[in-house]
């Protein structure tokens, strides 16, 4: 039977490294209360100028193409998660194709806005193409910059602090091996909430799905309307929001719900798990959903500490560092788990 096996892993993460004392400079925050609220210590960001998004991505995708034996020609599909894209558009995908230097032209590129779980359905759509025979090198990127679009006053604390950059990509081919490979994948939304963690602006909303005021429209003569008005500019409604005790609340009920829907499908429990890795949300979400699901500190992955949520980013990262530290052999069963805003969420379990 053919499966997806994961041939190559790579990440990487600016070098500028920002700790939560730095952030007290810029905005009322303390690292005790960020430690505490969140485990973060420091982040990343990456340098204004110089690093993009699709760059991020491009020096974890030249990592994982290395490690997994292949020439970048030899790619022959890309998708690229983010939220945070280099250009309104076109998506990340062609210009991570361009920086990479891809001569073989012509293939394609699809970019993911699913933010938190967007490499969880970048990689149930690999999965798919790859068992279909349509492909047989995927490369799969997410990467954030999210120092881009933050809010640095008071104001944008809640947010701010949570959020770093960096970039993880793996090669997705097909492999016959008995047993072995993606072995599930399962992806759920609910836009019931999708302004509750959002960047709003800029965008074509108009005003329309909510208060025209509080999100900054105005009806300014232009007869096609716009993007960015003057007083989403001047009433500071260009960075994320997010209602935090929402997402806590929902994200620790759905990460044990996606993960047991994946353990149900194929008949494991969760003593079999070798290792989980979440999505990077915070550390605090993370254990709650360790204690529900009855995992062992051994069985599950953190790195938040170290580099913040970066959002599609976090889960390859995370997985390019377990791998390095040995966390992940031969055989290991991994789950991956993601929830976000949308909100979505979703969860895989891979044989490796
Ligand atoms: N530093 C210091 N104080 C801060 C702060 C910061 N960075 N951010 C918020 N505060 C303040 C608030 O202004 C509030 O002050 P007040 O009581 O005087 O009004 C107080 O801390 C408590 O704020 P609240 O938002 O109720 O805190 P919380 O306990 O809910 O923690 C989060 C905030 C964001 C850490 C928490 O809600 C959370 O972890 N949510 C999930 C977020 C997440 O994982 N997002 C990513 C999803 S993929």
């Amino acid at each position: 039977m053919k499966r997806t096996k994961i041939a190559g892993i790579g990440h990487y993460v600016p070098e500028k490294c920002v700790t939560n004392q730095d952030l007290t400079q810029y905005m009322d925050t303390s690292d005790e209360w960020i430690q505490e609220r969140t485990g973060i210590k420091e982040r990343r960001y990456a340098e204004n100028h110089k690093e993009t998004t699709s760059t991020l991505g491009t020096r974890a995708a030249e990592i994982a193409i290395e490690n997994a034996g292949i020439d970048k020609n030899e790619i022959d599909f890309i998708i690229f998660a983010t939220l945070s894209a280099d250009y309104f558009f076109p998506g990340c995908g062609v210009l991570l194709q361009r920086e990479l230097g891809i001569t073989k032209t012509e293939i394609g590129a699809l970019d993911i806005r699913n933010q938190c779980s967007g490499f969880i359905y970048g990689l149930s759509v690999a999965d798919q193409f790859i068992r279909s025979g349509m492909y047989k090198n995927i490369l799969l990127v997410g990467a954030e910059m999210h120092s881009m679009g933050l809010d640095f006053s008071t104001e944008g604390r809640g947010v701010t602090v949570i959020f770093g950059d960096g970039a993880g990509a793996v090669v997705l081919q097909p492999t016959e091996e008995e047993g072995k490979g993606v072995l599930t994948t399962h992806l759920h939304s609910d836009g019931t909430n999708a302004e509750e963690l959002a960047m709003i602006n800029p965008g074509s909303h108009g005003g329309y799905h909510g208060n025209k005021e509080k999100y900054g429209f105005e009806d300014d003569g232009h007869p096609g309307g716009i993007f960015v008005t003057q007083k989403m500019v001047d009433d500071n409604l260009l960075a994320p929001n997010m209602n935090g005790q929402l997402v806590f609340k929902k994200a620790v009920q759905k990460f044990p719900e996606v993960i047991h829907e994946a353990l149900n499908v194929t008949g494991l429990k969760t003593d079999d798990i070798d290792l989980l890795i979440p999505h990077q949300a915070n550390l605090r979400i993370s254990a709650f959903v360790q204690k529900s699901l009855g995992l062992k500190d051994h069985q599950v992955f953190n790195n938040i500490h170290k580099y913040g949520n970066t959002t599609a980013a976090s889960i390859p990262i995370a997985m390019s560092e377990a791998l390095q530290e040995g966390r992940i052999k031969e055989n290991d069963l991994l789950c991956l788990a993601a929830f976000g805003s949308g909100f979505t969420w979703g969860s895989a379990l891979i044989r490796m």
